[in-house]
């Protein structure tokens, strides 16, 4: 129940990034630490309130309130929230029914939609994009297309449809784009596209730019027909094409048009073609930006004459490649380089493949051999490192090399100048890559190593719970004393953040945390060490005991009192002394206990402690003693002893300085309903007296606090009845009044009515 808090240990200044030297850090801090938007909370509110806020139609699908009306960027937001937080489905999309919300900018990603509900909820909008990335397979692309296809207004207004990821059904293959004329912007990527439908979306009359990577088109042919619009072509990882070189390249050279060109390749597959491409002459004059990461045999030469014959290029991708290291990529103006060579290519391949798992892992690797050196807080790779792992949860390489870098981008003081919600969406996605891959042992390190970082464990908000019941297994598992100290460490503090409830749900994995920690200290004991581990491992226990009558008789069972007693008598430090006594104070709390608790060694030590010109010692064998003594059976053969340590209390109470003094430092208590039976312990006033000294000390100190903690817990009556009671020592009804004129001018306001209740009990 008690504790100390030693104050003054945390450095709190945020060191910003500097604006002249990363932009995008200052940007990222900027916005990480500002509020979110109004608009944003209320929708949020709105998508976390649905259907409270919603009337049901018979079939069980929502109906907005009659009278609501969304203007049409708004009903765009609410739309791509609901999708994001996985929260569309047949029976939300139906509030987009009717025209009380006006959609032009449509996102579905990832909706589990039926296509009678998406043919009912969003194709009567006059829709100009939509976005239905990796929608579920129950919406296949002929229910979408059909469905956009009701409208004739879409049919031809329709300018950007993005159908990543998704599913086609095996009924009837064909796949109409033909009809959406007004088609700009068509994305495929990862589909069951085939040679068929390239033919049939190349003849769009207003294409101009196309995304067929990993895609099942094996001849690219059909793009002649467009080859007098088409901007932008992206055909990363088109593993099935069965044409020849110069055929490839020669429907390219066609395509007189193009600005952008991506011919990206998984690096394994020893792709050559962007090493042909690169070769050739007059080619695709107008290029403005060129991706050939992953490809084969490319060299620094071959892209810079590439470059300097197009000098308004403005990208180019190298990423695992063997070009991009060569002066003229790290000072040539105006360039962007996805690349790993240097960080500012490495964080725009970052950036630009954040939906591409293999060239993630791979920047985030060259990233990590980076991060070795790294001295400076970079809160905005921090940010592209969270988003990959976001975007790739089941993707082992990358989260395992993620976590990697975000531990180096973290250790030590470069976590105090990241943003706390940024360090707090980072520790979720550990404990979610910790749930996906639970055997793999680096991954978890990883995670364990970042939690020892003190900025996340006191300032981020996370799920404590879930962490301590990870670190608890841990603890229990492995034998790696670097990793035990660290996870005993971690146990300490994050023991006392769980409510009560919390610990009785993890009692299991307590106790056998319990039997852990108390195996190190015998160990320390053995080997006569005095280090950090004993340390953390005593705090730990501290705080598990802590209002844990449960724990605290499992220590007992374990004979924890007798290692404890084996501690005082090896070391004699006072750090250790008071973390002995602190958590033999959690103990004697448990009044089944206290016979157990009552021993000659224990007695002994006591007599000895609270002579100990440490005040805090003193004061924690005062308390030990208050509650063994409070109780008389576990003395029935030898009173005469009882009295004396009683004796020794008092006199000892009267030495110490007025109980509004300040202790080294600062005493806490979570609760003070372990005092009320002290408080009624008229027949010994010893007992009462070190009570009350106590908390007028902590209500001195810190009135708000604990000043309703009095009220709250009812113990004002307790107080009172001392004060009035004329059989009370003198001293004890003092301190009780100077308790409560304490109360009372905190309370000037209210004051009356709690203490007229008392009187009435
Ligand atoms: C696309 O294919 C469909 C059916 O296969 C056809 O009706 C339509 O005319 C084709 N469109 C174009 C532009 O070729
Ligand atoms: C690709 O398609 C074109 C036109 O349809 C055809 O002439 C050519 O033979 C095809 N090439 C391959 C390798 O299938
Ligand atoms: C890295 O290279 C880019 C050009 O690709 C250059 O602009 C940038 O200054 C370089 N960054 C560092 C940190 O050297
Ligand atoms: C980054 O992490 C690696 C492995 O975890 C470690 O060897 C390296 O020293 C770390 N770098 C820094 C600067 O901490
Ligand atoms: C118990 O945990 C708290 C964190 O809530 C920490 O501040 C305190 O130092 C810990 N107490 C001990 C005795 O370790
Ligand atoms: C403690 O209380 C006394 C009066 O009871 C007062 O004179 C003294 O200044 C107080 N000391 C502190 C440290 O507040």
């Amino acid at each position: 129940m008690v504790h100390f808090l030693h104050p003054g240990l945390l450095c709190r200044t945020l060191i910003l990034p500097d604006a002249g030297t990363d932009a995008q850090g200052c940007c990222v801090v900027q916005e990480e630490a500002s509020p979110y938007s109004l608009v944003t909370i209320c929708l949020n509110t709105l998508v976390a309130n649905l259907e409270k806020l919603c009337s049901k139609r018979p079939d069980g699908t929502l109906c907005l309130p009659e009278h609501w009306s969304f203007p049409q960027e708004l009903a765009d937001r609410f739309l791509g929230m609901l999708a994001s937080e996985g929260k569309l489905t047949d029976k939300t999309a139906s509030i987009f029914q009717g025209d009380q919300m006006k959609l032009k900018l449509a996102n579905i990603q990832k909706a589990k939609l039926s296509p009678a509900a998406f043919l009912k909820a969003f194709c009567h909008h006059k829709l100009i994009e939509l976005d239905a990335t990796a929608v579920h397979t129950d919406l296949p692309i002929q229910d979408i297309i059909s469905g956009l296809c009701s409208n004739i207004w879409i049919q031809k207004n329709l300018q950007c449809l993005l159908l990543d990821s998704t599913g086609i059904s095996d009924d009837s293959r064909k796949l109409f784009f033909g009809q959406l004329t007004g088609l700009r912007v068509l994305s495929v990527f990862n589909v069951g596209f085939r040679n068929e439908d390239l033919a049939n979306v190349s003849r769009l009359p207003r294409l101009e730019s196309l995304d067929i990577s990993n895609t099942l088109v094996t001849n690219i042919s059909a793009l002649r027909a467009c080859k007098n619009q088409l901007k932008s072509l992206t055909m990363h990882h088109l593993k099935c094409l069965t044409m020849t070189k110069p055929h490839i390249l020669a429907v390219l050279r066609e395509l007189r048009c193009l600005l952008h060109l991506d011919i990206s390749h998984h690096s394994q597959l020893n792709s050559d073609l962007a090493f042909h491409l690169l070769q050739q002459k007059d080619i695709l004059p107008n290029l403005v930006s060129l991706d050939v990461s992953g490809g084969n045999g490319i060299t620094d030469r071959d892209v810079e004459l590439f470059i300097r014959q197009r000098p308004a290029m403005h990208f180019v991708g190298l990423l695992a490649t063997d070009a991009g290291a060569s002066d003229f990529f790290t000072t040539k103006q105006g360039l962007q380089v996805a690349g790993g060579a240097n960080l500012s290519q490495i964080a725009e391949a970052l950036s630009r493949y954040r939906n591409r798992a293999c060239f993630m892992k791979e920047a985030l690797y060259r990233l990590f051999t980076e991060t070795f050196s790294m001295q400076i807080t970079m809160p905005a790779i921090l940010k592209l490192v969270t988003v990959g792992m976001r975007n790739h949860p089941l993707d082992l390489p990358v989260q395992f090399t993620a976590s990697a870098c975000a531990l180096n981008l973290t250790r030590q003081g470069l976590a105090r100048g990241m943003p706390v919600r940024l360090l707090s969406d980072l520790t979720d996605l550990l404990f979610k890559a910790l749930r996906n891959f639970p055997h793999y042992q680096q991954l978890q390190k990883n995670c364990l190593l970042s939690l020892t970082n003190s900025r996340i464990l006191v300032d981020v908000p996370f799920d404590r719970f879930d962490a301590a019941r990870f670190v608890v297994k841990w603890l229990c598992n492995h034998g790696n004393p670097k990793m035990q100290t660290m996870a005993v460490s971690i146990t300490s503090i994050l023991a006392l953040q769980l409510s009560p409830k919390q610990t009785a749900q993890l009692k299991d994995e307590l106790f056998v945390a319990i039997k852990e920690l108390l195996a190190i200290v015998k160990q320390k004991i053995t080997e006569n060490l005095d280090d950090a581990t004993l340390l953390f491992t005593l705090k730990a226990l501290w705080n598990l005991t802590d209002d844990c009558p449960a724990i605290c008789k499992h220590f007992i069972k374990n004979e924890g009192l007798a290692i404890f007693i084996q501690v005082l008598e090896t070391f004699s430090e006072s750090a250790i002394q008071s973390k002995v006594l602190g958590l033999l104070n959690n103990v004697a709390e448990v009044k089944e206990l206290s016979s157990e608790m009552v021993t000659t060694d224990v007695v002994k030590h006591l007599s000895s402690l609270l002579h100990s010109k440490e005040m805090e010692i003193s004061f924690l064998a005062a308390g030990l003693i208050a509650h063994l003594t409070s109780v008389q059976e576990p003395w029935a053969s030898d009173d005469l002893q009882r009295h004396a340590l009683l004796r020794d209390l008092h006199a000892t109470i009267q030495n110490w300085p007025s109980s509004n003094c300040s202790m080294t430092a600062l005493v806490t208590y979570r609760s003070f309903k372990a005092f009320f039976p002290l408080l009624g312990s008229f027949s010994q006033p010893e007992v009462q007296l070190w009570a009350l000294w106590a908390m007028h000390h902590v209500c001195s100190k810190n009135p708000s606090k604990y000043c309703r903690m009095l009220v709250e817990e009812g113990g004002l009556p307790f107080v009172c009845d001392i004060q009035e009671h004329t059989a009370a020592e003198p001293q004890a009804r003092q301190m009780a009044a100077a308790i409560l004129n304490d109360f009372r001018m905190h309370f000037t306001s209210y004051q009356r009515a709690p203490l007229q209740q008392l009187s009435l009990t």
